[in-house]
């Protein structure tokens, strides 16, 4: 027995060292950890358990058959992160440059079905040269065989994808079918086809990281939701990330201990809003002062930054957080802006995370670029996805409210629980200025001093609209509140909201105009 003991430690051992000491530096020298190493510093300490150590690849063409390296290139398993069951696969480069085999394929595809099976997340960390190019078609199959299983799993679990090295081809289509995507910064690259393809068809000229580097998915494409300086970073938000999530759409995220007797009074807010409605100011400062302090965590912080979207902590309790972003493009809603925050609801939608909307929004960008892009379609994104959410849902409307976006921006029209606003609201159909210009026309063509007229127009009209009290006499806003007191007020009522129950009616699924 000892015999057979020795050998399969022996085994054991062969397997930890992947395709090689050599290989293994190499990785290192790159500024890479290797497959295991991201394991070990993701999950709890000694609660990872691996399975399928010794699998190997069938391969025969080319020589292949001579050239087995026990996991194929993939280390999959589960174990824990803070104590809770996850589910994680990691490629491992020193093998085959970390591609898919059908064997590395079925490997991952076992563990999300395990998964999906026993309603813990997933997280897939990324380092391939794509499909193993001496297996062909059988390689593509494995893709696909993923792809699917990140589908069925879509919605049911949490899925995070973090890519540490390479990921191109088909390889890209799992993790942008998960739910977050972290990338490293110049160690990581993502792209449908490389630099050389891309000089041969369009013949521009681009290197790897400029085509598809963790800065240009976070800042042109949004394809990325982080952009991590070192894998260790990525590994820490990995964790953090998780932290705000349930284990499954069953399931609720953990509250945080949270002393009820604290004051939760924020008197800086009352001077956050500058006198000139035109003035901007940062978003950001007010989602500090209302919720748990250092708990926001920014989801694609440099892609549209127009609207700030968000995980955050209120009195202990996981929320979700759109908010218009007036210090950039004075908070419109765009293009990017609608997509961006339309899957950031959708994803709190399906894990039970409430959502809390800060509204100052002037409008939908105007010009050719938003209309020829479909911002008609991409608001619609943002509107469907408020009023088919069934969580708990308040609004606090800031400053502007205007026209489409009023009624996009979760009013209490698509849905949402709570409606408040700040004295410094202002609900209409657009800013007084362009109101008066277009009802008042005729009167200020033909005034002896149109400026003046115009002027008096616009006073007259935000005397009327320029504030929340038309809103809240119908309504539509349910308390006009002194901003220092929000922060009491959203503890209260997501607390009110906490057992809301709402099924959307039957169907087999909706039709989100994509
Ligand atoms: N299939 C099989 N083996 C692969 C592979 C693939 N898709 N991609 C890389 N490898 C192997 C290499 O042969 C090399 O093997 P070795 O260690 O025995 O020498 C090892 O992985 C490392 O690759 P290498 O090219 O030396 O690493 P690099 O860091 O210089 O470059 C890539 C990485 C991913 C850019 C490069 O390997 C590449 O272009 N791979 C092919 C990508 C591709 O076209 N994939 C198929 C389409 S999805």
């Amino acid at each position: 027995m000892d015999n057979k003991i020795t050998f399969l430690q022996d085994k054991i051992k062969e397997a930890q060292m992947g395709g090689g000491a050599k290989r293994i530096e190499s990785q290192h020298q790159k500024g890479k950890l290797t497959a295991r190493e991201r394991i070990h510093f993701l999950l709890d300490e000694g609660s990872f358990e691996e399975i399928g150590m010794f699998v190997t690849h069938r391969s025969t063409d080319f020589g292949m058959e001579t050239e087995k390296y026990p996991g194929d290139g993939v280390v999959t398993g589960y174990g824990n992160i803070n104590g809770r069951l996850t589910y994680v696969f990691s490629q491992d480069f020193t093998v085959f440059g970390g591609s898919l085999s059908e064997t590395h394929a079925e490997k991952i595809c076992k563990i999300m079905e395990l998964a999906l099976q026993n309603g813990a997340p997933l997280i897939g960390l990324n380092d391939s040269g794509g499909a193993r190019i001496q297996e062909g078609v059988v390689s593509l199959g494995g893709y696909a065989d993923i792809f699917y299983r990140n589908v069925q799993a879509s919605g049911v679990i949490p899925q995070l994808s973090a890519i540490m090295g390479p990921c191109a081809g088909g390889a890209v289509y799992s993790p942008a079918i998960t739910d977050f995507i972290l990338m490293v910064e110049h160690t990581s690259y993502m792209f449908v086809t490389g630099p050389s393809v891309v000089k041969t068809v369009t013949h521009e000229e681009v290197t790897s990281e400029e085509l598809g580097g963790a800065f240009t998915h976070a800042t042109k494409s949004g394809v990325t939701h982080f952009a991590c300086a070192n894998e260790l970073e990525a590994i820490n938000h990995l964790k953090r990330l998780l932290s705000y999530m349930p284990q499954n759409c069953e399931d609720r995220p953990a509250p945080l201990p949270y002393d009820v007797n604290q004051n939760e009074s924020r008197p800086a807010l009352n001077q956050v809003i500058p006198e000139n409605a035109n003035q901007p100011y940062d978003v950001r400062s007010i989602i500090e002062q209302l919720t748990d302090e250092d708990s926001f965590l920014e989801v694609h912080k440099d892609f549209a930054e127009n609207i700030v979207v968000g995980f955050a902590r209120l009195a202990g309790r996981s929320i979700g957080i759109v908010a218009n972003q007036p210090a950039y493009l004075a908070g419109v809603l765009d293009n990017n802006a609608s997509v961006k925050a339309a899957r950031f609801v959708r994803f709190c939608d399906c894990f039970n995370i409430p959502l809390l909307v800060l509204e100052d929004v002037p409008g939908f960008l105007p010009g050719t670029d938003q209309e020829w892009n479909a911002i008609i379609t991409n608001g619609a994104k943002l509107l469907y996805a408020f009023s088919e959410a069934t969580v708990p849902r308040i609004t606090v409307i800031i400053r502007k409210a205007y026209g489409g976006a009023y009624d996009v921006m979760n009013s209490k029209h698509i849905g949402a629980d709570m409606n408040y606003a700040w004295p410094s609201a202002e609900i209409a159909v657009m800013g007084a200025k362009g109101a008066a210009e277009i009802i008042f026309k005729r009167e200020i063509s033909s005034a002896a001093d149109p400026e003046q007229k115009l002027l008096e127009k616009e006073q007259m009209y935000a005397g009327i609209f320029a504030n929340p009290y038309r809103a809240a006499e119908r309504g539509f806003v349910d308390e006009v509140i002194e901003p220092a007191a929000t922060r009491t007020k959203l503890i209260k009522a997501f607390k009110m909201l906490e057992n809301k129950v709402l099924n959307n009616p039957r169907k087999k699924h909706g039709n989100i105009p994509l």
